[in-house]
């Protein structure tokens, strides 16, 4: 399990919730009965400030009223069609996004969910290349479905069963804990260096593909250095190997930049967005360069799904680039990502628990150590600090962190329209739950 969420003791506990299928540990108690901006409020009146926005979905805010507006509209015009049929939505979001990218992305692919946008990339990698081994980076997600799970590391792979064959793992450049042990808080980059050393040894002469996120969010929020896409570029290239960037959480601003590659100066050669596209809505993108496009076309590319080129989730992504563009999110991401690292910083200075804070735009983390000096990572302290925030009413992810399947850092990603009262308030919260928590666990150690 990567992030699990304990019940904690919120009115009102439904019964209902027994007949749910629990798919990543427990639920948060309490019912949601509306949204808007960066909140959420359940049935019963709590509200609560959203540092997670939804499923880091609601770059634009909760319920944004162009949004929902875009939404209306297409229920009234038409809602879904046959997957060979296209509709106007459809294709002015193709020329949308276009013009957001540079050459040689020029081709648009449009599905429903992350984990859709990847198993594409990955399939039109195999079939324009004509090989299949795909490396990506430990501390990876990049979804759960068979192809993109191959080749996420973030999430426990134990009792599923074999893997797609041809994955292999780069080492994450995480500073905090350098992977092979050579860096400490700053990464050189020699890590993405023996992780290529060690891949050709392995290597069946098969390479087609490297994955990437920009930063490793669900891995615990790490940021690779500056130069370490192009590096990463330039290694995959020289073995034939396609670049494929998975920007479903860092596109559309959230890194402070339209998209994450853009802060690294590199271009990819296939591009993943979802997440941060629909505002709350099931859409993905898949877009490459129309090279590989006409290559995997005449091979008979073939990726139908139900929802493929649907044209209500591309009315509301239409809607959340205009929100993006004309409220300047990308600038203000930049802004307020610094205020929260800064306010991250005091938390830090403050509490000896917290050992490190990171972050990109407004993709921040802080990670929880037992001792400072020996890093060891607080699992148990992370775990009763997210409840004691819920309860307190602000919702933060708990994600990996640590050596092994830890889960010890706190991940803040909120609604790019955020405002500093509200990260304010966000870190008064976290203040006072992490000096609660610690307090608690003290007294019940002298208790014992
Ligand atoms: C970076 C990244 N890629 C891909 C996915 C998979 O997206 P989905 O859950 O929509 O399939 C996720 C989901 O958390 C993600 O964080």
């Amino acid at each position: 399990m990567v992030w699990s969420r304990r019940a904690c003791s919120l009115p009102p506990v439904d019964d209902r919730v027994g007949l749910l299928v629990r798919y990543g540990g427990e639920f948060v108690d309490g019912v949601v009965g509306r949204a808007s901006g960066s909140f959420v409020e359940t049935v019963d009146g709590r509200r609560v400030l959203d540092f997670t926005a939804g499923q880091i979905c609601a770059t634009v805010g909760h319920n944004h009223p162009r949004v929902v507006a875009a939404i209306e509209r297409a229920c009234r015009d038409v809602l879904h069609l046959n997957s060979w049929m296209l509709s106007e939505p459809v294709l002015a979001l193709a020329q949308r996004l276009v013009g957001t990218l540079p050459e040689p992305l020029r081709r648009v692919m449009l599905l429903s969910t992350g984990g859709e946008g990847i198993e594409a990339g990955l399939r039109m990698a195999k079939l324009s290349s004509g090989r299949f081994e795909v490396l990506s980076l430990t501390r990876s997600w990049h979804g759960v479905t068979g192809g993109a799970s191959a080749v996420t590391y973030a999430a426990s792979r134990h009792g599923y069963g074999p893997m797609v064959p041809g994955a292999f793992a780069l080492p994450a450049p995480y500073a905090y804990r350098c992977p092979i042990r050579h860096c400490d808080e700053v990464c050189d980059c020699s890590c993405l260096e023996a992780g290529f050393e060690l891949f050709d040894q392995v290597s069946a002469g098969s390479p087609a593909a490297v994955v990437a996120e920009p930063v490793l969010s669900a891995g615990g929020v790490i940021v690779p250095p500056p130069g370490y896409f192009a590096r990463l570029a330039e290694l995959a290239h020289e073995r034939g190997m396609l670049v494929m960037l998975d920007e479903c959480q860092t596109g559309l601003g959230r890194l402070g930049t339209m998209y994450g590659f853009q802060v690294y100066g590199v271009v990819p050669d296939l591009l993943v967005l979802s997440k941060t596209l629909g505002g709350g809505v099931p859409i993905s993108a898949l877009i490459t360069s129309s090279a590989i496009e006409r290559e995997c076309f005449g091979r008979g590319f073939t990726h139908v799904t139900s929802h493929v080129s649907d044209p209500m989730p591309a009315a509301a992504a239409l809607a959340v680039i205009d929100v993006v563009e004309e409220e300047h999110l990308a600038d203000r991401a930049r802004a307020r990502g610094h205020y929260l690292l800064e306010r991250l910083g005091d938390l830090q200075e403050r509490h000896e628990q917290i050992g490190d804070v990171r972050g990109l735009g407004l993709l921040c983390g802080l990670e929880l150590v037992l001792s400072r000096d020996t890093r060891e990572p607080a699992d148990a302290l992370g775990l009763a600090l997210t409840d004691e925030c819920q309860r307190r009413g602000l919702s933060i992810n708990l994600v990996r962190g640590g050596t092994g399947g830890q889960a010890s850092c706190l991940r803040m990603a909120p609604p790019l329209t955020v405002s500093e009262d509200e990260i304010d308030l966000a870190a008064t919260i976290i203040d006072e739950a992490l000096r609660t928590v610690v307090n608690r666990t003290a007294a019940a150690a002298a208790a014992s």
